[in-house]
């Protein structure tokens, strides 16, 4: 199981100037009422991320056994929630857990980043999943519109066979193609939001495709949801790192760093960073008044962010809480050979694992953002596992809804997108659209 280090989001003696543990309890009235609202949701079944755990995944394992063997490849095509909790899992676990088949996320509507990845592939081994919730992103449906028509001039014969489609039970376009197409399909359930959807269909299935044990990705989150009851909160990893990012939110911390000592877990870090920037950012209170919250998340890669970031990070603004992402024990590692045993410049590594000067550099730079009174922590997988990274997962689902409690936000919402996605309806034309599109004419003229 994943182990979370707050010393350092604690006033400690060479952290002086952080929170002190006596704060924690100055705050216990507010984490029994965020502990209670959430129960309550959880109830109304509004947070149905919390019971992905007990589900039957064997619609997925049936499935991605019964596929066609020719299949090699995978293909998402998806957004946001609908696409970064693929690329995290499968980019963590495609090494250190030796995957045989590979998954492709396109989630952008960049030609060219499209063409490199279709004429990458072999089509006749490619399946496509188009993954959207709603049916209706412009992104999604125009990268599934490219596709269909490749998939149909090239394969008239069974091109259905080579695309999924998994959105909403009922609801939407996509829905009814499915049925007028008789693709093969899987759903994003009702009381998931995109963001918290990692755990269902939408993540599951690419990652049963490429070989990753679900099963164990789900046993990860279950420990972390039962930790996450614990009732002493600096036993309660979610908690207490919900409640120590707020605390430093209120004293202009508003910035927060994932940093990962690891590039399999870069994406991990991707994937936190909508999670926590779109459910926080807030402009409005549960009562309507304007507050303009949330804490601008960032990623850095250690070591190699150490020659980009770390002197801001050390001597900038202290306006941030890092958090390294660390990794105890690799499957693949090498011994630094010895070859110049007779110059000092670079002995010392000879005979040293590279793992061992990774995670030297982590504790260095931890011991030095300490020293510059710069508050950190550090999430510690004893390896890259599938059951680490569900249980890192439902970590940072509970923490994020248990800070919106905090902050008295909605953390499920993002009504911030919207305004966005019209202007964009408007400028392609959309029906409907017309009164928008007028006004960004009128923009653009001025
Ligand atoms: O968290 C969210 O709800 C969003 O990021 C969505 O996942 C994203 O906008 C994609 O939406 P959809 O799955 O409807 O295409």
């Amino acid at each position: 199981m994943i182990r979370f280090e707050h010393r350092n989001l604690l006033a400690n003696p060479y952290l002086k100037t952080a929170i002190p543990s006596s704060r924690l309890v100055d705050f216990a009235g507010m984490v029994k009422s965020a502990r209670e609202e959430i129960l309550s949701d959880r109830k109304a079944d509004i947070l149905g991320f919390y019971d992905l755990p007990e589900q039957d995944t064997t619609r997925i394992t049936d499935f991605v056994a019964a596929l066609d063997p020719k299949f090699e490849n995978m293909v998402v095509l998806g957004i946001g929630g609908s696409a970064l909790g693929n690329k995290a899992l499968y980019n963590a676990l495609k090494t250190e857990a030796r995957l045989k088949r590979k998954v492709y996320v396109y989630d952008n509507v960049d030609p060219v980043y499209l063409h490199e990845i279709l004429s990458e592939l072999d089509l006749g081994k490619t399946v496509f999943n188009v993954v959207t919730k709603s049916g209706t992103t412009a992104e999604t449906m125009s990268g599934y519109m490219i596709v269909l028509d490749i998939l149909k001039r090239k394969f008239p014969g069974d091109y259905q066979k080579r695309m999924i489609i998994t959105t909403d039970k009922e609801k939407g376009f996509l829905r009814q193609v499915v049925k007028t197409e008789g693709f093969a399909s899987f759903v994003v359930p009702d009381n998931v939001g995109g963001r918290f959807s990692v755990l269902t269909d939408v993540g599951l299935l690419s990652s049963a495709f490429a070989g990753i044990d679900i099963k164990a990705l789900l046993k990860g989150a279950a420990g972390m949801r039962e930790i996450s009851e614990t009732k002493d909160i600096t036993q309660n990893p979610p908690l207490l790192n919900g409640l120590l990012h707020f605390l430093y939110m209120r004293e202009g911390k508003n910035i927060s760093v994932m940093m990962p000592y690891s590039n399999s877990l870069y994406d991990f870090a991707d994937w936190y960073r909508q999670l926590w920037a779109e459910s926080l950012g807030k402009r409005y209170d549960l009562s309507g008044r304007e507050i303009y919250v949330g804490q601008t998340p960032v990623k850095a890669l250690g070591t190699t962010d150490q020659h980009s970031q770390i002197q801001l990070y050390t001597q900038g603004p202290n306006d941030k809480v890092i958090t390294f992402l660390t990794v105890e024990k690799w499957n693949h590692d090498y011994v630094i050979p010895n070859i110049h045993p007779e110059r000092g410049e670079v002995n010392y590594l000879g005979g040293k694992k590279l793992s061992q000067l990774l995670n030297a550099e982590r504790l260095a730079t931890e011991y030095a953002l300490c020293k510059a009174h710069r508050p950190n922590a550090n999430l510690i997988f004893p390896e890259i596992n599938a059951e680490n990274l569900g249980a890192a997962i439902m970590m940072y689902e509970i923490q994020t809804v248990f800070t919106g409690k905090l902050l008295n936000i909605n953390p499920l919402d993002q009504p911030g997108v919207e305004d966005g996605k019209i202007a964009t309806y408007a400028l392609m034309g959309k029906a409907g659209f017309d009164k928008e599109r007028k006004e960004i004419e009128a923009y653009q003229n001025q």
